[in-house]
This record gives structure tokens, sequence and C-alpha cells, in this order.
């Protein structure tokens, strides 16, 4: 180890400290330790910068969350602010405060699940935690104990905790953690290129994944399935959009067998895909949703879960029999997180930011797409401002890179080098820029993903990773 530290860092360095001291989440810990960290200190608008002064623009939004750009002056007042009137409040035991109130009025007012109740937690993680732990009270509470089982996809991002990584449906997220935790069952992820067998018709394939969801029901018995949790677009297993009958085809299955529809919105919510959630844009009807990152623009770490109301009211009369509704964070509803909140989505509104993500949309998709047709490039997908590119070895023939050579970090490292940020989920470069975005800077973004992919290009090409 401490060989491995000399060689990639000065001591006493940020990186030499950062290897000493930190675990990171969601890292190749070893190669890390071969590599050392990136390590940031500024952003403002789209743009980020390390601590050698060099600048990038942001394109993958953070983590998909940083919609309003960085360093806004107006969320910093608001934040300010909020700690000098109250700098913590909670809601247990009946204790409230407005800002709490006041951003459970305002996304219930927003969101298409019909008379609201809001939950408030700290992170996605946390909101599906609470989703699984509420659908559980409640088919408790009707009598229907049996109900209990969660489908999910694979493909699927939910978080990490032990039951939402449960939901998420990539292996590195299950394997060594022992997840996942029973009762929790996985069905296909519908994306058509990757997934569709030889000849199958874009129909053909839903209504296979329609027949898959179908058989999983019933195989476990429709009396023990309590929900079907989906994002809109599948955002870390690699920008994944559904083809356009797919939901339609879902919700009609999940209707017959009185399946609930948990719609993780935590990266498609406030304006992502183009209208104000994904579920407007895939014609979903929740029964309730997941929200967190764009929420705040990641300014304060936050996230809620909305109810409706005919969930509640069993949940509250059980509550009462057992002494305490007993789920909450000491964040919950945090005033100064919820302020923050409220500040972002009056800047969304006033700004018009979801109708000006919605006007670059189109633009960005057809910027995406004219990438289809360059050596390396199997497929450009997405919808509103998020979409992903994704590189094989041999597109023509679906056939991949050998996963171990990482071409997807290569690419992602490339455009690092040109000042930009993507990030590589497998061998997809997945993009995500805030919704403040301009046209110009969408230009930029594209620009210097095209050397990166030229750069890619050289790279397997000496490495004899293509035909020449
Ligand atoms: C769709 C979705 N749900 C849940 C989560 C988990 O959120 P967090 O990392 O805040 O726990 C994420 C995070 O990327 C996500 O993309």
């Amino acid at each position: 180890m401490t060989q491995r530290l000399h060689n990639v860092a000065e001591a006493g360095s940020p990186e030499a400290r950062d290897l000493t001291s930190l675990l990171h989440p969601n890292t190749n810990l070893l190669a890390h330790e071969r590599t050392g960290p990136m390590v940031m200190e500024s952003a403002r608008g789209v743009t980020v910068r390390d601590r050698h002064g060099r600048e990038y623009i942001e394109a993958m939004g953070g983590l998909w969350c940083t919609s309003l750009g960085y360093g806004d002056e107006e969320v910093a007042e608001a934040a300010a602010a909020s700690i000098r009137r109250m700098s913590y409040g909670h809601l247990f035991g009946s204790k409230s405060h407005e800002p709490a109130i006041a951003l459970a009025e305002q996304l219930k007012a927003m969101v298409p699940v019909e008379d609201g109740r809001v939950f408030f937690g700290c992170s996605g993680s946390d909101a599906n935690d609470t989703q699984i732990k509420l659908v559980r009270y409640y088919f408790n509470a009707i009598g229907k104990p049996a109900k209990k089982k969660f489908i999910s996809r694979w493909k699927g991002y939910h978080g990490v905790t032990v039951a939402s990584g449960s939901l998420t449906g990539l292996p590195p997220f299950h394997t060594h953690f022992d997840l996942p935790m029973e009762g929790v069952h996985h069905v296909g992820a519908p994306h058509y290129r990757r997934f569709a067998e030889e000849g199958e018709s874009e129909t053909a394939f839903v209504d296979r994944l329609g027949e898959e969801l179908e058989q999983t029901i019933l195989r476990e018995g429709p009396d023990t399935v309590a929900a079907f949790i989906a994002e809109p677009v599948q955002g870390a297993g690699g920008v994944i959009v559904p083809p356009a009958t797919y939901f339609a085809r879902v919700q009609a299955i999940l209707a017959k067998y009185e399946v609930l529809f948990i719609a993780d919105e935590v990266i498609t919510g406030f304006g992502r895909t183009g209208q104000p959630f994904g579920c407007d844009t895939f014609g979903i009807v929740p029964t309730t949703m997941s929200l967190a990152k764009a929420l705040s623009s990641a300014y304060l770490p936050i996230s809620a879960v909305v109810v409706p109301a005919w969930m509640v009211e069993p949940i509250v009369e059980a509550s009462g029999d057992v002494g305490v509704f007993g789920h909450g964070f000491t964040y919950s509803g945090h005033p100064v997180c919820a302020d923050v909140a409220l500040k972002v989505l009056e800047i969304y509104e006033r700004r018009n930011l979801f109708a000006h993500a919605a006007s670059l949309a189109e633009g960005f998709q057809a910027r995406l797409r004219s990438f289809e047709g360059h050596p390396i490039v199997a497929e450009a997908r997405g919808v509103g401002l998020i979409g992903a590119i994704e590189l094989e070895a041999e597109p023509a023939n679906k056939l991949p890179f050998d996963p171990k050579v990482g071409i997807g970090a290569y690419c992602a490292k490339r455009c690092e080098a040109h000042g930009l940020i993507v990030r590589p989920l497998g061998d997809s470069l997945a993009f995500c820029p805030p919704l403040v975005i301009t046209e110009t800077e969408l230009e930029q973004v594209f620009e210097r993903f095209a050397l990166a992919l030229d750069d890619t290009l050289a790279h397997v090409r000496s490495e004899g990773l293509v035909a020449a």
C-alpha cells in the first residue's frame, strides 16, 4: 500500500492524504490506489475546477443532480438566512416548521400523485427504503400481510442501502454485500438494442418483457407481490430509454394484479426529460414517487417520498395502535435543506428552466445521435437533457469491448483531458448537464467529446482492440 501511494502522490499532498484517509464510494478501490484522486476545488455555473486550476464543463451535473448549476448566489443567501433563522428543527413527535410544510405543499402541487403526503429524507437511497417500509406498513395495516414482495428491473438503480441496494439491479451493488435481500425480484431491462432477440420487433420485445413481468407476478403469487419500482429512464444502468409502449404495457399488468407502482424520479424529476417529471414524459400514473437530487439541485441533501392519502390513512390508523409511527430521520425535513429546495424550485420556475431544458432537448439529442456512424459508437440514446453514447468494438455486429479493458473509463479520462466531465457506465458515456446550460456550452461539450472519442479510437486501434 505504502509503495503504491508513493508512486501516485507527493507526501502531504491532498492526493496522498486522500489515499490514507478516505474510503471512496462507488470507486474501483484498487485502481484508485494506483491512480489517486482527482481533487476538485471550486465550481461556478456549469464549470468545475480542480486544484491545479484546470477547468471542466460538468456535463454530468455532478451525479445527475446539479440542475441549477454551481454557486448560485440566491441559493447561498437563502441557506445563510435559513441557518440564521433556525439552523435545525425536526418533525418527530408532532413538531413542525414552516420550511417543511411549505416544501411539502409545493411538491404536492407539482407531482402526479393524487392528494399526496410527503415524507422527507436525505438521499435517494433512504427515500426508496422509506418506500419499502411504507408499502409494508400499508399492506399490514389493511390486513394483507402476505403482500410484501417487490419487483424491480435489471439495470435499475435505486440506491445502496440494504433495501434500496436490493432493488438496484446491477451486480456490483449486490456482490459481497449478500444482496439482494429476500422478497426482491428482478425482471428484464427495456433496452431494445441490447436485449432484443435476433429479428425481434420493438413491439414483440415489449410483449416479451410484459410476459416476463406477468409470469413473475403469477409465479410469486399476486397476493404476495406488493409493488413494482422503476425509473422512467434507467440512469446509472446506462441511460436506458424504454420503447414508447413499454410503460403502458407494464401498468396494465400491475393494475390487473393490484401491484403498486413506485416511480423512482430521483434522476428524472424536475425537468430532466423535457417535462416536469419522467412520469409525464412516459405516461406513467404512479402510486408513489421518490424525489431527490434536482429537488435541491444538490446544494444540500434532501429527498422526498410522495404517497397518496388513501395509503396514508390506514398507516395513520395502525400507528395509533402501535403508539408511534416508528420511522423517520433526525434530518427528515431539515429546515435549511427545505428552505434551499424551496429556493431552487422557485428559481426553476422564475427562470423558466424546465422550458429552457425542453427547448435545448431537440438539439442535444440530435447532436448525441450525430455520433452514430463513428467506428466505435454503437448507440446514442436519451430523452430531454439526459443521454448516453455507447461504445463497442464492432457496432455492426454488436460486439462489445472486453469489459476488463475499461474503454468507457478510458474515453471519460480523455474527455477530462479535453476539459469535459462525463460519466462512464460500463462502456456507455453518460451526459446529464445542468438545466441552465446554454446552447453554446452544449456545443463545447460535444466538440470536446468528439476529440476524446477520436483519441479513444486511435487508442483502440493502436492496441489492436478493433480491426484497423
Ligand atoms: C434513480 C436513482 N434512485 C436512487 C438513487 C440513490 O440516491 P442517493 O445516492 O442519493 O442515495 C440514485 C442515485 O444516483 C438514482 O439515480
